[in-house]
């Protein structure tokens, strides 16, 4: 069904039509032993979830839900490096198959005309400084004809359909996204981080502007300058002094 021409992403699928959610899958399959590059992916999910804990809707047919399992040789405090990985595959995939022009928000939202259409879980599992495995969960919103579906939210977000007019084939989407990550991940494995750093920032959302910064309460105006080796965001403030940030909201959208 999904015509891979992989050599170890995909080469174990498991295709589900209705799951709460596949990231809760792909933990239990890790956990009992499944290998590197397996995917679980599902036409719909009835409990799927994002980050911070939010809801993430999953209707059927309509979009990307799946994850991946992980098992890279490398220490934990670099795995975020692998989520800036997988928004580099999405952001490249989603211009090269669709002709649109995404942006990634730090860490990992893919937006499209400042609206979000994907996004991005990822869940560690370490043992003794040592990564056990890691589930890479991928969330895009492909085919729905409004955003009603999505609340109080629906003016922040979007899907490939409402940004192209157009209705695409989910399977050829997951076939090329499958393909791209497997080519980056190996490019990565091989070279280092230099390469995605550089990918990213080409679609970086508000790279070298002025935008308003949330942390813990406050907010305040800060130069989106670049992401560091660990995945953190680098920030200028009005005086000209750095920050390194780990956990920022960017505000975003347009009201
Ligand atoms: C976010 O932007 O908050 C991340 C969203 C991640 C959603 C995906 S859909 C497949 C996988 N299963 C889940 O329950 N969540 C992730």
């Amino acid at each position: 069904q999904w015509g891979l021409k992989t050599k170890w992403l995909g080469q174990h699928m498991l295709h589900k039509t209705s799951t709460p959610s596949t990231q809760m899958l792909a933990h239990n399959q890790a956990q009992n032993g499944s290998a590197h590059g397996t995917v679980i992916i599902a036409d719909e999910q009835t409990n799927g979830r994002g980050r911070l804990h939010r809801q993430w809707y999953s209707h059927k047919g309509e979009g990307i839900w799946m994850s991946m399992i992980l098992r890279p040789t490398m220490e934990p405090h670099l795995s975020p490096q692998l989520t800036l990985l997988a928004a580099t595959v999405l952001a490249e995939t989603l211009k090269r198959h669709c002709g649109v022009k995404p942006q990634i928000k730090w860490p990992n939202d893919i937006l499209i005309h400042d609206k979000k259409v994907a996004g991005i879980l990822t869940e560690l599992q370490a043992e003794q400084d040592q990564v056990n495995y890691i589930v890479l969960g991928i969330g895009m919103n492909v085919n729905q004809p409004n955003t009603a579906f999505i609340g109080e939210l629906q003016r922040k977000a979007t899907s490939l359909h409402l940004q192209t007019n157009q209705t695409w084939d989910i399977s050829a989407l997951v076939q090329d996204i499958l393909q791209t990550f497997e080519k980056r991940y190996d490019e990565y494995m091989e070279n280092g981080f230099a390469h995605v750093k550089l990918r990213w920032e080409a679609f970086g959302y508000k790279l070298g502007e002025i935008v308003p910064i949330h942390t813990h309460q406050n907010k305040w105006y800060g130069r989106l300058m670049g992401i560091e080796e660990d995945g953190a965001l680098y920030v200028l403030d009005e005086n000209g002094q750095g920050h390194i940030l780990y956990s920022a909201e960017i505000e975003w959208g347009k009201d």
